[in-house]
């Protein structure tokens, strides 16, 4: 039988995918998501545990139930705004979460894992960030990705647990088969939001400052499509560091885009403009995150194949356009009442 992955968050968008590629490259993907902001409807690939990773008891049984051998952790709020404000949320799903799920693995002897990290460990952005600049994050977010890092680095040297820590820069796009695509419960992200707005099924979007250091004004991001993202994993599974090392690796394209650049590509793609406001800039938002992706193509041989950025576009108002109404306006039911 092919090893199965412990894949928690994997009802969500990076999840779902990173699910889906598992199974096609033989591994059996075992996703265990509270559904607090995934959707039950996108866990197609292997087995679902509904569960919260803040419940060390339900992630044992998960793993000894289904042989787990390795794990991709993605659950996590992830909301820089909603940092800002509850701060407090972040740190029980973010790091307790992960603390639970630490000693889970090392209660099962599961020896490796991915997580999955971000480039708001970074803080103050800039183009070409790699991986040796010291980190700073400048939200509640970006400081709990970094305590995950730093707590998972030290689980590494104690027990013998060997883990990479994937940085993503802007994750985005959807898959060309338009299988899965980006759709939260409570969307943030500038590409869906964008082009709900341009299709009339969301209200203009808000431009976050036009006052930054940057080409135009507003902020640069580095955007790396949801399947390239989906391929790193497998290639940080098949070639793990050496048991008890950590180790963090970029994951992103390498070039940076404006949002105003975004916008004018997705009015591009879609044949007509996105209704926008200039908006003050938010708490915790950098002027530019654009990574310096050499670490991750020396050591385990992954670039950006498909992040340019018309493609991710074009993608991602494909898959919208197939579902072509509203999405049902749901209550987010799980982390915002749980403190
Ligand atoms: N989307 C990006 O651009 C981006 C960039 C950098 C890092 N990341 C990281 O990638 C991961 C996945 O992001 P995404 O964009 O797919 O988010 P997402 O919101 O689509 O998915 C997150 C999933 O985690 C689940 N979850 C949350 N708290 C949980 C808990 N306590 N127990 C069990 N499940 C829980 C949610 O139900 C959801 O399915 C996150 O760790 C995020 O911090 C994302």
């Amino acid at each position: 039988m092919s090893d199965a992955v412990l894949v928690t968050g994997g009802a969500g968008f990076i999840g779902s995918n990173t699910a889906k590629a598992l199974a096609a490259a033989g591994w059996r993907p075992v996703v265990f998501d509270s559904l607090a902001g995934g959707s039950r409807d996108v866990v197609r690939w292997g087995e679902f545990v509904q569960g919260d990773i803040r419940d060390e008891e339900a992630l044992r049984a998960a793993m000894t139930a289904h042989k787990v051998t390795s794990v991709i952790h993605l659950a996590a709020l992830t909301e820089v705004g909603l940092s800002m404000q509850r701060p407090d949320l972040f740190w029980d799903h973010n790091v307790a979460g992960t603390a639970s799920l630490l000693r889970a693995m090392v209660a099962c002897g599961v020896p490796r894992l991915v997580f999955s990290s971000s480039a708001a460990v970074y803080g103050r952005g800039r183009d070409l960030l790699d991986e040796s600049l010291p980190t700073a994050p400048v939200s509640a977010y970006g400081d709990t990705k970094l305590a995950g890092e730093r707590l998972i680095r030290d689980y590494c040297s104690l027990f013998g647990l060997s883990a990479t820590a994937l940085r993503y820069f802007n994750a985005a796009g959807a898959e060309a088969d338009g299988a899965l695509g980006e759709r939260r419960e409570r969307e943030t992200h500038l590409i869906p939001l964008a082009i709900e707005a341009a299709l009339g099924f969301g209200p203009p979007l808000t431009v976050f400052g036009d006052d930054f250091p940057t080409r135009d004004g507003s902020g640069l991001r580095d955007y790396v499509h949801v399947s390239d993202l989906a391929r790193a994993h497998l290639a940080a599974l098949a070639d793990p560091p050496p048991a008890g090392r950590f180790e963090a690796l970029n994951v992103g394209a390498g070039a940076g885009w404006t949002v105003l650049e975004v916008i004018a590509a997705i009015d591009r793609a879609l044949g007509r403009p996105t209704p926008y406001v200039i908006g003050p800039r938010r708490a915790g938002d950098p002027a530019a995150l654009v990574a310096d992706p050499r670490r991750i193509r020396d050591r385990l041989g992954w670039r950006a194949t498909e992040s340019d950025l018309h493609h991710i576009v074009e993608t991602a108002v494909r898959w919208r356009r197939e579902a072509n109404q509203p999405f049902p306006a749901r209550v987010w039911p799980g982390a915002l009442s749980k403190p």
